[in-house]
Formats: structure tokens, sequence, C-alpha cells
């Protein structure tokens, strides 16, 4: 099997907040091989643009980052990213490294017209590259994303919502980074220009054998458009595994809940994950899904469960499927920590009463 082109290891960052330290991302591991598409999927607020960022060292600069994130260039050494000063990772940025990110009116400068934009872009990575050349490469860049030529010389307001966000994939693309972050690259746009887009996105991975970490609340795109997938919740990827393996059979409850609330077309009604995400200053102890999980069991509410490789290769952290794989475990819950939670919840209030 071809080494990963990224390998992110006990990967943590943490916000400080006056409340204390918000554990966006805390102790997330994954590789993503080259030509890769990984889905990154979770509930608003788990930390995925953190882990986004985190990988391409873009957190802001009171933010907190631990763990290692070694990038590969083919036939090259890793490097660790993390540590790396500001400088480094500059260099990296755009011809390795390359992020789409979630708010594109906030990365377009206001005051520069899109043609400089890309001739910014392109002279910062490819010194003395030829007026000329860098105007072919835009607008073959701006053609693929549907912008036409005469556009060239516009300005960011002179442009839609979904044009910009446009403009700022093709940015991103004209340097044919090796390893691309996209943060939700099409949630300002319809549905129509979406499939062009990650038709694009596919293109460019077959063609350039790009690897791209697709970020999305959209389930629909990743089973289209994703080799593997990743579920976060609350700062840790719950389970990851090849897309159509955790689609077809879903291993952890969070992903099970997470696959229900979706609309197909034979949804017949909508389903809600009951309660709210936790507040990552102080999640939940043990498993941090147990207050919400249908199955959750005595033990959960205490003990952190392990990362477990399934038969399939899907990775789930879950006791359910720990004690599955080896039932030696359960002594880890503890005496009684097998009986359902919800169970212990409801005799704990009939003793009240
Ligand atoms: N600069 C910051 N300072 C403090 N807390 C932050 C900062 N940025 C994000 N957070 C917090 O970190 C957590 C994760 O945020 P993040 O933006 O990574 O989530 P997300 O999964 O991308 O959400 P969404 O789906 O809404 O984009 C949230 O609780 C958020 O409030
Ligand atoms: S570890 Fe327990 S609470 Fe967490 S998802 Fe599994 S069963 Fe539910
Ligand atoms: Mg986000």
């Amino acid at each position: 099997m071809t080494e990963p082109v990224l390998s992110v290891r006990d990967l943590r960052v943490w916000y400080g907040t006056d409340r204390g330290p918000v554990r966006a991302v805390d102790g997330v591991t994954f590789d993503v091989r080259p030509g890769e598409t990984l889905g990154l999927v979770g509930e608003s607020g788990c930390g995925k643009s953190t882990l986004g960022r985190g990988v391409l060292g873009l957190t802001p600069p009171a933010a907190a980052v631990d763990g290692e994130v070694v990038l590969r260039s083919p036939g090259g050494a890793g490097r660790n990213l993390v540590g790396l000063p500001a400088k480094e990772i500059q260099r990296l940025r755009g011809p390795e490294l390359g992020l789409i990110f979630q708010e594109p009116m906030t990365r377009l400068n206001p005051l520069m017209r899109i043609s400089q934009h890309f001739e910014e872009a392109l002279r910062a990575h490819h010194k003395g590259l030829p007026k000329q050349e860098i105007k072919a490469r835009a607008l073959a860049a701006l053609r693929g994303m549907g912008i036409p030529e005469s556009r060239y010389g516009s300005y960011p307001h002179e442009f839609s919502g979904g044009m910009r966000q446009r403009i700022m994939i093709a940015l991103a693309l004209v340097l044919r980074p090796a390893f691309i972050v996209a943060d939700e690259p099409t949630t300002a746009l319809d549905v129509l220009v979406e499939a062009q887009i990650i038709k694009i996105l596919a293109d460019l991975r077959k063609n350039f054998d790009t690897s791209l970490v697709l970020i999305t609340h959209n389930l629909g795109i990743v089973a289209e458009a994703c080799d593997r997938v990743a579920v976060m919740y609350a700062g840790h990827i719950v389970e990851q595994g090849d897309a159509r393996e955790v689609f077809a059979n879903p291993q952890h409850p969070y992903t099970r809940e997470l696959l229900r609330s979706t609309i197909s077309l034979s949804t017949t009604g909508l389903h809600f994950i009951p309660g709210s995400p936790p507040d990552l200053v102080e999640p939940p102890q043990g498993c941090r899904f147990h207050p919400r999980c249908p199955v959750a069991m005595r033990g959960c509410a205490t003990v952190e469960p392990p990362e477990v490789v399934l038969p399939t290769g899907v990775v789930s952290a879950c006791w359910q499927q720990a004690i599955e794989a080896d039932p030696a475990l359960a002594d880890e819950l503890g005496p009684g920590g097998r009986e359902p939670l919800a169970a212990v919840k409801e005799i704990s209030v009939a003793d009240e009463a």
C-alpha cells in the first residue's frame, strides 16, 4: 500500500477562553493516502474546521497545538508540521498544502481585483512567472469553476456569494497543491454548481493524485465523492473507515444516529439526535456521547472507550464494539458497568421518588 501523504497522530488543539480551554480537537489520529478523499462529518461545533486548520498549521496564534502532523512529499521524507515556524508553513502553502475556506468573503480582499488575487497567489510561489502565464493559468482555473473570462478584472463585491465561493476554490486549485482541506466548499452553492465542483475535485485527484480532506454537513456528498469517512463528535473521531462500509454498516451509535437524521427520498419523518452537543470546556467524562447515546452502559459514563480496528478495517471508539472484539475488556467497566445507563437513570429517579 502506498505511504500516506499525511499522517496525523494524537493531534490536540485548544483555544484559551475566559471559561477555560476549549478542547476543540482532542487526540485525533488518521491518515490520508495520495489521491484519496477523506470526508469529515459531524454536528456543528464538533471541531471539524479546527481540525482542518490544525492539520495545515493555520490555527489562530492564541490556540495551543500538540501532537504530530507528518506531511510526506512523493518519495521524500516526512516532516512534522506541528511546531514548524510560521514562515516554513507559509512556504509549503500553495504548492503542497491548500485550504478552501468555509467563509469566502472574509478571505477575498475587497480592494483587490480577482486578477490581482491570482497574481499574488502565483507570484508568492512561482517567482518570475510571466504575466501572460499567470493570466493563462488563472483563466483556466476560473473556467473550470464556470466563471467567465470577462470577469477576470472584477472586484469581489461584483460577484454573487456562490461565485465568490467558486473563485476561492479556483484560487486554491491554481497552485495544484498535493494536499487540500476543503471546508464546506459547497454550502453557499446550488445543487447543480455543487455537483460540478464535486466533479472538479474528483478529476483533480484522478489526474494529479491530489489528496483531499472534505469537510461537509452533506452526507450525500460524502457517500458520492469520498473514499473514506471520519465521523467527529466533541473533538474526537469516533468512527473512520471505507465510506461505503461505514454508510452501509455504521458501527458507532453516533454514526447511526447521524445517518438516521439525514433526509432521503424514503424519509417519512425527521429524526433528531436528542440532547445537544457537549460543552467542549467541560466535556462529559467517559464516552463523550454517553448522555445522548441510546445504548449507553453504566461504565460508559466513567471510562473512555478504546479505539478498536474491526475486521472490515473500520475503526470505532465505542465500548460495544470493544467488548465484542475482546470480551475480557468488559472488566474495565467495573462491576455492573454493562448495565444499560438508561435503566440506571430510571432506578435512581425512582429511588428519589
Ligand atoms: N477562535 C476560537 N476561540 C475560541 N473557541 C473557538 C474558536 N474557534 C472555534 N472555537 C470553538 O471550538 C469548537 C469547534 O469549532 P469548529 O469551528 O472547529 O467547529 P465545526 O465542527 O467546524 O463547526 P461548524 O460545522 O459549525 O463549522 C466550538 O466549540 C467553537 O466554539
Ligand atoms: S461507548 Fe457507550 S455511550 Fe459511547 S457510544 Fe458506545 S455505547 Fe454509547
Ligand atoms: Mg466549521
